[in-house]
């Protein structure tokens, strides 16, 4: 985890928040790689789960909705952790984190720790609007961005007039006042979600089935962010263990190198939880009148829930390795190539030859036309130009040298080997595409 968070750092992917002012604990602002590795994953959700589905919508909703809306989903009441404090310095813990109270205590050395009785804490981050303190009203930061997709169910539902079972997906920003942020991006104050809220007629088979179908669907995702099939293991929730909002509950969880396995994902069957809920606190009729068999039901739903800075974390853990080559050390990240940062990096052999450096001008410029994160690379000696690429994951680099002159070739290296092959420059973009 520390070479990682040092990597993170140096390399442009995530900075500290604020860092200049000292920072502040459980936020991350990312940086010119890892703001593109985050677009990649989600991009690859968007694909995957929404833009090639018939039978699912995207949408966008905003972060600051009102207390109704959280008192209507449970989240004021219930969505709390249990907290203590040390009696000798005030810090504050998570009662049900063993490892995080312990390591505190050591940091006491030889005092003896008095801890208060656990307290109940809400996890929502609030804040006010309104022009003046008396008129101002209490909204929130959404604690999960799944409420704004139940309050735009019927909006959905007469807009599009989609037929059951169908879904709608959404990504965006996600708030919680987390008692420990730790583990660096494993768990923030603010952080991104990519969710799936899939509506199903009220039906036990129907709902076990669904359960079933998005449980392989999200663990086939997962895969396809480069897991090693031993990386990943799905776990279910004990009875004591869901969401207030949960009839069952499943997680993708990651084996994180020397840690072990966390929660990477959520697949929650939410029953008619949310729907019911609002439409009790909000008066709106969030029914559905089947037409074909003349029922009228409200509809459950399955959702598939995922933090994107979790995925970015944990591909860069899968991701990060190290060898020896041409006898050095050197580390680099595997990953797959939909997801680089810089997919392809050119050079010219030699930075003094303007030659060499024109055509490999002319050779980067095409690329750059079809694959837009190519980048142009002429610091220092070859070597290290191909360690700086591989350091941060850039599948393929491509060198202009004096052959390339003589005969419109090449050289097309691979990070993951090292090896060079000579290929046509008119070969290069269905190669690399
Ligand atoms: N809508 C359901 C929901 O929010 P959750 O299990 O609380 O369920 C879903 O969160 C996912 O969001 C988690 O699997 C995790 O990837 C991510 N997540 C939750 N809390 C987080 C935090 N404090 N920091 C980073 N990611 C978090």
């Amino acid at each position: 985890m520390e070479k990682i968070v040092s990597l993170c750092k140096r390399r442009g992917f995530v900075f500290p928040g604020s860092e200049i002012y000292g920072g502040l604990s459980g936020i991350y602002d990312y940086g010119p790689l890892g703001v593109e590795l985050r677009h990649n994953i989600k991009q690859y959700f968007w694909t995957k789960f929404i833009a090639e589905r018939e039978d699912v919508y995207g949408m966008s909703a905003a972060i600051l909705m009102p207390e109704k809306v959280w008192q209507a989903s449970g989240h004021t009441e219930l969505f709390t952790d249990p907290l203590v404090e040390c009696k000798i310095c005030h810090a504050r813990f998570r009662a049900d984190q063993p490892e995080v109270i312990a390591e505190h205590e050591i940091s006491h050395k030889k005092e003896t720790i008095g801890w208060s009785e656990p307290k109940v804490f809400n996890l929502l981050v609030e804040t006010k609007l309104g022009a003046s303190e008396e008129t101002a009203m209490k909204v929130y930061l959404r604690g999960e961005i799944t409420q704004g997709v139940h309050v735009n169910f019927k909006n959905v539902l007469d807009s599009m007039h989609p037929k059951f079972p169908f879904g709608i997906g959404q990504i965006g920003k996600a708030f919680r006042n987390e008692i420990t942020p730790r583990d660096f991006l494993f768990r923030q104050r603010e952080f991104e979600q990519m969710e799936l809220q899939y509506y199903i007629k009220p039906d036990e088979a129907e709902g076990k089935k669904q359960f079933e179908s998005w449980k392989e669907f999200s663990l086939d995702w997962y895969y396809g962010l480069g897991f090693k099939k031993s990386s990943l293991r799905l776990r279910q929730h004990a009875p004591d263990e869901r969401a207030h909002y949960a009839k069952d509950a499943w997680d993708i969880e990651y084996n994180i190198p020397e840690i072990g396995w966390k929660e990477a994902w959520g697949i929650h069957h939410r029953g008619d939880w949310d729907l019911k809920r609002h439409s009790e606190y909000s008066g709106a009729d969030l029914s559905y009148y089947d037409e074909e068999t003349r029922e009228r039901f409200i509809p459950w739903d399955i959702e598939c829930s995922g933090g994107v800075d979790r995925a970015v974390l944990f591909v860069l853990l899968e991701a990060y390795t190290e060898d020896t080559m041409n006898e050095e050390p050197r580390s680099y990240l595997k990953l797959a190539t939909h997801l680089a940062p810089i997919r392809v990096a050119v050079f010219p052999l030699l930075k003094n030859k303007p030659e060499l450096v024109k055509k490999a001008r002319e050779v980067y410029s095409e690329i750059k036309r079809q694959i837009p994160s190519a980048v142009f690379d002429d610091n220092g000696n070859i070597g290290k130009r191909y360690r700086r690429q591989d350091e941060i994951g850039t599948p393929h680099c491509i060198t202009i040298d004096f052959e390339t002159l003589e005969n419109e070739t090449v050289t097309l290296r691979d990070r993951n080997t090292g090896k060079q092959e000579r290929v046509d420059i008119k070969n290069l973009s269905s190669i690399l595409l």
